[in-house]
């Protein structure tokens, strides 16, 4: 969740690499940052609470350093509890991502040996664990015996004064590592790295890398070297960059109608692969957390209504209580943009174990999930940087889709819905759609709640745009099966409950709208998201009929309407809201 940067080359400046990278990472983890150079044979440390922002360091010159962008686990948001983490002499820095399970016991064994703590994380052990270990072996022996005593998924960069290296270790969360001319980079994600070479290395789990004058990997516990292996990032900086947006929120969905040409023109062989590990299988899984989440489910819906094939969902950390159906015949889809959540990337090492395929739907080449997968799909939505996501979760949906019509042998007709829907986004981000959504964003910027309902496919736009407006604007959402009110939710509504309507021109629009007037009746307001108007709206928000993949027009709706709300709320920075963190790598 963290996000982690580090620099050794030949650049005198690495406070200010450092800090750069951190700006680019600050999406992983926002609540604290620091960074440490080497200077001479001491470290020079920079620690902040809050966003780093406009940030700048006045660190001295060093061609060697690490930083840090903190989301809290161990420990309350403060400037002691800010990574780096230095060692009793204050010549090892130590950066960390995840959660290390036995620091306690640890703590309490170096407490004994005269060791003191200033910080209340779990991270501090690992900077006083090496000051012990220096004591038999060198720098990057010290971090190895170090890390190998971890348990949990971690991941750290440490830097030690006297020392021209940099030494980072995982078993769980990401680094990748890039490989300039006479300079050498660490971080948490290509991000960070990108602007300065396009070579990377993704660690693997329960690998080292000693980053210094020449690159060597190392196989831990023991230390047998091992043969790096270089990607080629196919993005470019300018993609990680704002551009002409205020935020990256606004430039994400933006993106959507490129993103969804993309999947139409060129991800044919993608879902014939697919279509046929699921046609071969023997029972399906999908699983996802949060937005990829709906997006599972909204695939179960997909699957039924167009390949007349039953593929099932689960929430990622709900799959622990359902995996005893698993057989080596099952296939499992992990969902997700980063490939790293750790609610997905634990069930799926145990339905590897129990002989399950994993075909996997990412978005970021090489991360966790890619690797774990025999089956490798990639979104191709590019970097996406916002905490909520948005291209993400389109280009999701719309692979399944392409995937679907492909499993019933009739890819064409998917690759032209998902055509006509990239228009139909296009249009809703002109001025006239845009200006509608403005206004509704006025007229329920002050409501306490908002409800919205579905059916069928629908169910899941309506979780889905329910968790939008929840994360940008902080306003309670909640999205309900259409279905559902009369079992309770219409309890819930009074006079000027704002209730938003999912009602594409399918078999569901009767009985939405059915459910729409039972609302009204109850002194509910209706804005109605689809391609057919009725009396019922108080608001229309229209949309182009393209069947199934109409829920992504009604997704991008919501998407603005949420983004809208933040804005006419005052929310300053809706790239980044509170207590959320873009890659969840802890549990
Ligand atoms: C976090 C993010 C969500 C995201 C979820 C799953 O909770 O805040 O926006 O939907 O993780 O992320 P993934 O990378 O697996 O799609």
């Amino acid at each position: 969740m963290c996000g982690i940067f580090g620099y050794v080359g030949s650049q005198s400046n690495a406070a200010n690499l450092v800090l750069e990278g951190l700006k680019l990472l600050e999406y992983r983890g926002y609540d604290s940052w620091g960074i440490a150079v080497k200077k001479g044979k001491t470290i020079a440390v920079d620690k902040h609470v809050g966003k780093i922002g406009d940030a700048s360091v006045s660190l001295a010159q060093s061609t060697i350093g690490i930083g840090h962008t903190r989301w809290a686990t161990h420990g309350g948001v403060t400037v002691a509890n800010a990574h780096p983490h230095l060692d009793c002499k204050k010549t090892i820095a130590v950066i960390h991502n995840g959660i290390i399970e036995n620091f306690s016991e640890i703590k309490k064994e170096l407490i004994k040996k005269g060791h003191t703590f200033i910080s209340e994380t779990d991270t501090e052990v690992v900077s006083h664990l090496i000051e012990e270990n220096l004591k038999k072996v060198g720098f990057a022996s010290a971090v190895r015996d170090a890390f190998n005593r971890l348990h949990g998924l971690n991941a750290i960069v440490v830097m030690y004064a006297p020392s021209k290296e940099i030494v980072a270790a995982k078993t769980g969360s990401p680094l990748v590592i890039g490989v300039g001319e006479n300079e050498l980079f660490v971080a948490s994600d290509a991000v960070g790295i990108v602007k300065h070479t396009r070579n990377v290395i993704f660690l693997e789990d329960n690998q080292m890398a000693v980053l210094g004058y020449k690159l060597k990997l190392i196989r831990l516990p023991h230390g047998k070297e091992i043969p790096p292996k270089i990607h080629r990032i196919n993005w470019e900086f300018e993609q990680v960059s704002k551009g002409k947006y205020k935020h990256f929120l606004l430039k994400e969905i933006n993106e959507q109608p490129v993103v969804l040409k993309n999947i139409a023109l060129h991800h044919n062989e993608q879902a014939r692969i697919l279509a046929k590990v699921i046609g071969d299988a023997f029972g399906t899984f999908m699983l996802g957390c949060g937005t990829a989440s709906y997006a599972a489910l909204a695939g179960t819906y997909i699957f039924s209504h167009i390949a007349k094939k039953h593929v099932n969902f689960s929430i990622g950390s709900e799959f622990n209580y359902l995996e005893d159906y698993l057989t080596n015949r099952s296939l499992v889809i992990p969902i997700s943009q980063s490939g790293e959540t750790i609610d997905v990337v634990e069930p799926v090492e145990r339905a590897k174990e129990k002989g399950a395929t994993i075909a996997a739907i990412v978005n970021v080449l090489g991360s966790t999930l890619y690797r774990q997968a025999k089956y490798k799909i990639l979104l191709g939505a590019g970097p996406e940087k916002a905490v909520v996501g948005t291209k993400s979760f389109t280009a999701m949906v719309a692979e399944l889709l392409l995937c679907a019509y492909t499993f019933i042998s009739k890819q064409r007709d998917g690759r032209q819905l998902l055509l006509e829907t990239a228009k139909d986004v296009a249009s809703i981000l002109g001025d006239i759609s845009i200006s509608k959504i403005k206004k509704v964003a006025q007229t329920l910027k002050n409501r306490e709640h908002i409800y919205i309902i579905g059916r069928g496919l629908s169910y899941a736009t309506a979780l889905e745009a329910a968790l939008k407006i929840k994360e940008t604007s902080y306003i309670h959402a909640e999205g309900f099966a259409g279905g559902e009110l009369k079992h309770g939710v219409i309890a819930l509504i009074e006079k000027g409950t704002p209730c938003i309507v999912i009602a594409p021109n399918d078999e569901t629009y009767e009985d939405i709208v059915s459910n729409a007037q039972e609302i009204k009746a109850r002194g509910g307001y209706i804005i109605g998201i689809g391609p057919k108007n009725n009396d019922v709206f108080a608001e229309w928000l229209p949309t182009a009929d393209t069947k199934e993949a109409t829920m992504l027009s009604q997704i991008v709706i919501s998407q603005l309407l949420a983004y809208y709300l933040a804005l006419a709320r005052g929310i300053k920075d809706p790239d980044k809201p509170r207590n959320l963190a873009k890659s969840v790598t802890v549990k």
